[in-house]
């Protein structure tokens, strides 16, 4: 029997809950995305994550984000189109894929360079809808080089066309379904998009927190493979005492980053177990650095 609340109402802890969609993955491409790792990550997750307000201050493509789809969630990213097409998704799902079809239907190398050139024109960028702008991306996203989004130092969007065979522009069953997850009775997703550090602010006591930041990278300070700015060794520093600030509110944190001595120096902290885990990289700044690379995961808990 479940609870009722004195208004007759079933309490909304005890109502059915939704199951997992098992179509749900991540719509984009994203530098850094975690499909590869997510075994080594199940793994490493708390017993009663499902009780828990979920946290992904990084959230990029979302691929944990999107196997769990917990019910209470705070996703960010300082990517701010990226998080508009997530809010698209969620609010106007028939238009962004009429205009992921309309998309797919003119594909080619020139017409990929045209819609490329939007960002170029400011003022006309900023008369595009947030539809328009969400639809580009996943189609940029979809065509280009790699799947790699990247922008140059002046924030424009500027990888080559990726001539491939048959990319995917609409996947409609995908989309939809993760549509259908935002905008379900029993779920609340609040989509952000600012710096982490904010993102996190209100994750204490019944909080899980995946931080997956872009990796310290020791041999390269400029690179960060995701847009102008970058994430050097003072960022780390400022993401770990964020962990730390969270650790003491009483979140569950749990953290990915590359296995190098500057990262297990900065989690040297007794509270945090680090594990190492191997992970095969698909995209990386300059692709020498392909295969298996060191990475491990720190957590709070043990
Ligand atoms: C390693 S990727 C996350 C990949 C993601 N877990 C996935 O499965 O696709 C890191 C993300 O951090 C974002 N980022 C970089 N600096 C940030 C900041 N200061 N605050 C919030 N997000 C940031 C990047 O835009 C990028 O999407």
């Amino acid at each position: 029997m479940r609870a009722r609340k004195a208004d007759g109402h079933l309490a909304p802890a005890m109502r059915p809950g939704r199951r997992k969609d098992p179509l749900i993955k991540p719509y984009v491409k994203w530098a850094g995305g975690k499909r590869q790792l997510l075994p080594e990550i199940k793994k490493c997750l708390p017993e009663n994550l499902g009780r828990l307000r979920y946290y992904e201050p990084f959230v990029g493509a979302g691929a944990l984000f999107l196997e769990r789809q917990p019910r209470r969630a705070v996703i960010n990213d300082n990517n701010g189109q990226l998080m508009l097409t997530y809010k698209v998704v969620r609010d106007h799902i028939n238009e962004l894929i009429s205009l992921l079809h309309l998309h797919k239907a003119s594909n080619s190398e020139e017409y990929y360079y045209r819609i490329r050139e939007q960002d170029r024109d400011g003022e006309g960028f900023a008369g595009m809808s947030d539809i328009q702008k969400a639809a580009r991306l996943i189609y940029l996203n979809k065509t280009c080089y790699n799947g790699l989004y990247r922008v140059n130092s002046q924030g424009l969007f500027n990888v080559p066309y990726g001539r491939y065979a048959n990319p995917s522009i609409c996947d409609e069953p995908v989309l939809r379904a993760i549509h259908g997850y935002f905008t379900h009775e029993t779920v609340k997703v609040e989509i952000l998009s600012g710096d982490f550090g904010i993102a996190v602010e209100t994750a204490g006591r019944g909080s899980f927190i995946y931080f997956d930041p872009p990796y310290h990278s020791p041999g390269n300070t400029n690179f960060t493979g995701y847009q102008a700015g970058g994430f050097g060794e003072d960022e780390q520093r400022r993401l770990r005492d964020v962990f730390v600030a969270r650790t003491d509110a009483g979140a569950r944190c749990l953290l990915s980053n590359s296995d190098t001595p500057f990262i297990r120096e900065l989690y040297s902290d007794n509270r945090f177990e680090i594990i190492a885990v191997k992970a095969k990289r698909a995209i990386n700044s300059d692709g020498a650095g392909r295969g298996d690379v060191g990475e491990v995961l720190i957590r709070n808990w043990r």
